[in-house]
């Protein structure tokens, strides 16, 4: 099949590249003329793991395509996949105009007797009525008819594993109302559940809404826990042996109920404040994720709140190591990441930061506060070890792999006094108390 694939940012980059892996043909679209002329020249916007390659092979075998016009990529091909951003805009909705402006030109350049509009963001219930709009005002105007369907799939790859999740999905959902636009989802993704079907067909809005549901069940998940975690510090409980003793329950399970400093990225943050306001816009009363959404904002401020109690409000003359920038591991993405928080606080109460993330310092250059780094508050060092040297305490916030068993002599070595805030209770308090650390993780 031949197919465009229009925004090619992590999700459109990764959905073009594994449908060009199956054999299609591909043309990614991206108004970013600097991404696509980098694309084409394999260098890549995002770091995912193993994403590189496979961009390259398909990219050699002609399979793949880039380029900076959707007219052009339209001529050969009569499915489009929608996977431009939905930012949140200021009243916390989700922003459409990226997606409509695709649609309106989608509208204006339809040449085919019959196409295919997927809707792969993630958007609010009714924006596929929207789309449909879009392209129809667009036909009307150039006094044309073609047949078209616009078919939600909402997308629930995770970064960091994003190729692993698209080439195994645990489901394709799929809304449509159409049998045909249904078949071509089904034979588009058929390679990808050979194993076992695991297409969930369903109504558009149905499928617009399981997007977010999924969401706000896993932000729900991990604020529930980061909630109980809080509870256990007041009550002198450690809540990782409550984290097991739940999470051994089957109707629980040990997935996301990780206690730590909050959850960022691009979408828990910015989809539970959409279906907020979804909520709010037809009168009813979201409770329940607007609890949801209020306990991971002040979570994100547990880390530097145990920093000044520590430490005393202000931290002029105190330097901190801290290991982990990106949102979670497995990703350079710090959108939303609670090491923004964390520095933001420290560095406002007069903190120096030494930080090492092993693959977001390219990002927090670009992302951070261009005077963090000319006046030397921040400093990103390329070796975890050289983050520790003469600081005052060591801070985890991403728990990459490399942080997870470390050389803990060498970091009390370097550290000026042994302290480690634990942001995701990856050591064992313990074990580190006998190590000579002074040790505060979350909830413990
Ligand atoms: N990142 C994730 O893990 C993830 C997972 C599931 C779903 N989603 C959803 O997928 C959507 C895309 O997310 P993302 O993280 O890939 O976004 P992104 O910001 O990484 O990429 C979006 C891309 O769209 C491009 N774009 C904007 N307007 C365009 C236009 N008119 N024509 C062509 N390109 C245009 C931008 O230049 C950018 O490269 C969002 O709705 C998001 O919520 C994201």
């Amino acid at each position: 099949m031949h197919i465009v694939v229009v925004g090619t940012g992590y999700v459109g980059l990764v959905t073009g590249t594994c449908f060009a892996e199956m054999g299609n043909t591909v043309t990614c679209v991206d108004v970013d003329k600097a991404k696509i002329d980098r694309l084409k020249q394999g260098l890549l916007p995002i770091y995912e793991p193993g994403l590189d390659t496979l961009v390259e092979q398909n990219y050699a075998e002609g399979r793949l395509h880039f380029t900076t016009s959707l007219p052009e990529a339209m001529l050969d091909a009569d499915v489009y996949f929608i996977a431009v951003g939905t930012p949140p805009g200021e009243d916390g909705s989700a922003d459409l105009q990226y997606v409509l402006a695709v649609a309106r030109e989608i509208g204006q350049n339809m040449r085919h007797p019959y196409s295919v509009v997927v809707d792969k963001s993630t958007v609010p219930v009714g924006t596929a009525d929207k789309v449909t709009a879009a392209i129809q005002e667009e036909l009307d105007k150039r006094g044309v008819s073609h047949e078209f369907s616009v078919v939600s799939n909402p997308e629930f790859l995770k970064e960091g594993a994003a190729i692993d999740d698209f080439m195994h999905p645990d489901r394709v959902v799929v809304g449509s109302e159409d049998e045909r636009a249904t078949r071509i989802m089904r034979e588009l993704y058929a390679p990808f559940t050979r194993n076992h079907e695991c297409t969930v067909v369903m109504g558009v809005r149905d499928a617009e809404m399981t997007k977010y549901a999924a969401n706000a069940m896993l932000a729900t998940k991990i604020s529930f826990m980061n909630e109980i975690a809080n509870l256990c510090e007041v009550l002198g409980v450690d809540v990782e042996n409550v984290r097991k003793g739940i999470g051994s329950d089957s109707r629980i399970g040990y997935h996301f109920i990780y206690p730590g400093c909050g959850y960022g990225g691009s979408c828990f943050p910015k989809d539970v404040k959409a279906l907020v306001h979804t909520a709010e816009q037809n009168d009813f009363e979201p409770w329940l994720l607007r609890a949801v959404e209020q306990r991971n904002n002040t979570q994100k401020y547990r880390l530097s709140q145990k920093v000044m109690a520590r430490f005393g409000g202000d931290l002029s003359g105190k330097t901190f190591a801290l290991w982990g920038l990106a949102f979670k591991p497995g990703t350079d993405d710090m959108r939303e990441a609670p090491s923004k928080v964390f520095l933001s606080e420290v560095i406002a109460a007069g903190a120096k930061v030494v930080a090492y993330d092993p693959v977001a310092a390219e990002v927090a250059e670009r992302e951070l506060p261009r005077e963090w780094f000319t006046n030397g508050t921040l400093t990103l060092v390329e070796h975890q070890y050289d983050a520790l040297n003469d600081t005052d305490a060591l801070v985890l916030v991403t728990e990459w792999m490399p942080f997870r068993n470390p050389d803990f002599a060498q970091i009390k070595a370097r550290l000026k006094t042994p302290i480690i805030f634990d942001g995701r209770n990856q050591y064992d308090p313990a074990a580190l108390r006998a190590l000579g650390f002074e040790y505060q993780g979350i909830g413990r």
